[in-house]
């Protein structure tokens, strides 16, 4: 470790005492068979969902959640801000790589069997997790506020009125009223950036514990 980074390792130990909590964490050894590729797409999958809140974040400065503002608030951050297009496309292609990443995840977990007990509740909370990540593209679509947006939230909405009962309820309160305008951008908006994220981190901290607590099934 550098000079630099000790001293500062010990100032930080001396006044919190992180290593003793971390340690369950930092000193388990990764058992050989771990470190094969059909254990790594969880991890892909969180290092992917980092990104996104952190390109998130950066694109929220920006974006404007309106009819008229959210267009030319895109356009802005692609052409004008520094990097914008950088961080604009990192989260875009990130987002399609989640999906592929969480059912390849996925897929893996149900072919080595590792979805039995005592590992059903992690299962459970995976499917939610999965829901979540639809969630996230579904909402997420909407803000560029373009054709391809409106039209895909159209067709969205359109379906989920068509389930029996609650279907145009279903409907009207995904989209904030009848028909795909302000209302629906608000709504969207505020789940993308605040309620998905709190629900996501919360099954996503429940997921971990319960891989920790139980420890990831021997191969294979
Ligand atoms: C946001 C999405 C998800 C993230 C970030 C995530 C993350 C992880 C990580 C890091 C592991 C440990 C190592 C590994 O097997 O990869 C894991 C294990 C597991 N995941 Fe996920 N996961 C997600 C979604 C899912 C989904 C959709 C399912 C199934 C419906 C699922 C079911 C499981 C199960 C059963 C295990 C235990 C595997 C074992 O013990 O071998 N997860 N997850």
């Amino acid at each position: 470790m550098a000079k630099w980074a000790s001293s500062l390792s010990q100032w930080a130990e001396e006044r919190w005492n992180l290593k003793k909590g971390l340690s369950p964490i930092l000193d388990t050894e990764v058992t050989e068979y771990k470190t094969k590729m059909r254990f790594c797409w969880g991890g892909m999958t969180f290092a992917l969902i980092v990104l996104e809140l952190i390109t998130g974040i950066f694109l929220a400065y920006y974006y404007q959640p309106s009819v008229k503002g959210a267009f030319q608030s895109i356009a802005f951050i692609t052409d004008q801000v520094y990097l914008g297009w950088l961080v604009r496309g990192i989260h875009h292609y990130a987002s399609y790589l989640i999906i592929v990443t969480v059912v390849v995840h996925m897929m893996i977990v149900f072919f080595r069997g590792a979805y039995k007990p005592p590992r059903e509740m992690t299962w459970v909370s995976g499917i939610f997790l999965l829901v979540l990540c639809f969630a996230f593209s579904f909402t997420g679509y909407l803000l560029t506020w373009d054709q391809r947006g409106y039209w895909a939230t159209r067709i969205g909405t359109g379906m989920a009125s068509e389930l029996p009962i609650i279907g145009e309820y279903l409907m009207i309160f995904l989209q904030g009223g009848y028909g795909v305008k302000q209302p629906t951008i608000t709504r969207f908006f505020i789940s993308h950036v605040i309620v998905l994220p709190v629900f996501l981190i919360g099954l996503l901290v429940a997921h971990f514990l319960m891989i920790r607590r139980q420890g990831v099934k021997k191969p294979f």
